[in-house]
């Protein structure tokens, strides 16, 4: 019997749905995550770091805040399994001019990364989705040299993070029930769990493993979070499949459910994350 590929399930959500979404809201998202991009670009700074790895990059946001840090002394590459999203992380690459920016196409648990490449790795919320984390953080340190600073942003626990499950709470009476919610299984809040996440670190072979709570406060504007609230999470994987009376009824429960959020236009929540560091 074959054995099923790693990532599969990720595979197919990042380079289908998901990705396509994560494409078509890319600015919109690019602005509500922008709060969480200078921790890690004064991550790398602070660990003097010139040859900068990215995680599950997505668009490409985080690489290229760090490579025009680096401009002129160094340059950071990210890598991503959803090839829509780093085709879009390309064409930006080319409209911008980021010629210290470049981009993978690649799972980087399963990834032929050169050995002791990267003298740090960061990710913002791309490094929660493995299969087998332990294997892939073993695998991200041997592509990273002795003594590289491991920086990432991961979410906290959905009890947390209100904001970010408001849809699918919303939703929840109107939809048919999802099956329960493994907690250690891939997927946005995979890496909750601080002595889990610890304990993966170090079986990794990462040193100095640490998480800290990072609360940053996020907002948009209360125009955008009807898009925002269809075309992402799990809510957004639901509609299409639904009938149209039964859909407008879940976008108005998700509307309401967004409400307490919301003042003077613009929705504000805090978003919950560990930052989570280590050393190769
Ligand atoms: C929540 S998005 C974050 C994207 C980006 N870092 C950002 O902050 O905008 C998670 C990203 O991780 C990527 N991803 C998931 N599993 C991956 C894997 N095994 N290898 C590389 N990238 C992966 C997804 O394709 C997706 O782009």
């Amino acid at each position: 019997m074959t054995q099923p590929q790693a990532n599969q399930a990720q595979a197919e959500l990042w380079n289908g749905q998901a990705g396509r979404n994560w494409v078509e809201q890319n600015a919109l998202l690019d602005r509500l995550l922008e709060p969480l991009v200078p921790p890690l670009v004064e991550a790398v700074r602070r660990q003097g770091a010139r040859d900068v790895l990215d995680v599950g990059c997505g668009a490409g946001a985080t690489t290229f805040a760090v490579a025009d840090a680096l401009a002129g002394q160094g340059r950071c590459t990210g890598l991503d399994l959803s090839v829509p999203l780093i085709d879009l992380a390309r064409r930006r690459a080319a409209e911008i001019g980021a010629d210290n920016a470049e981009f993978v196409a690649a799972d980087a648990q399963l990834h032929a990364f050169p050995p002791a490449r990267f003298d740090a790795v960061i990710s913002r919320f791309g490094v929660m989705f493995f299969d087998d984390p332990v294997a892939a953080f073993a695998k991200l340190r041997r592509a990273a040299r002795p003594d590289a600073g491991l920086a990432c942003v991961v979410w906290r626990g959905i009890e947390d993070n209100p904001f970010m499950t408001a849809a699918e709470r919303a939703a929840a009476p109107l939809l048919p029930e999802p099956p329960p919610r493994a907690p250690d299984a891939p997927g946005q809040f995979a890496f909750a769990d601080r002595q889990r996440v610890s304990g993966i670190l170090t079986a990794a072979g990462w040193r100095e493993v640490d998480l800290q709570p990072l609360d940053i406060a996020c907002e948009m504007p209360a125009d955008d979070l009807a898009t925002y609230a269809v075309r992402m999470g799990p809510v957004s994987l639901a509609l299409p499949t639904l009938e149209p009376d039964r859909r407008d009824a879940v976008i108005e429960a998700v509307r309401r459910g967004f409400e307490p959020f919301v003042s003077d236009g613009v929705a504000r929540f805090t978003a919950a994350c560990w930052m989570m560091t280590g050393r190769a």
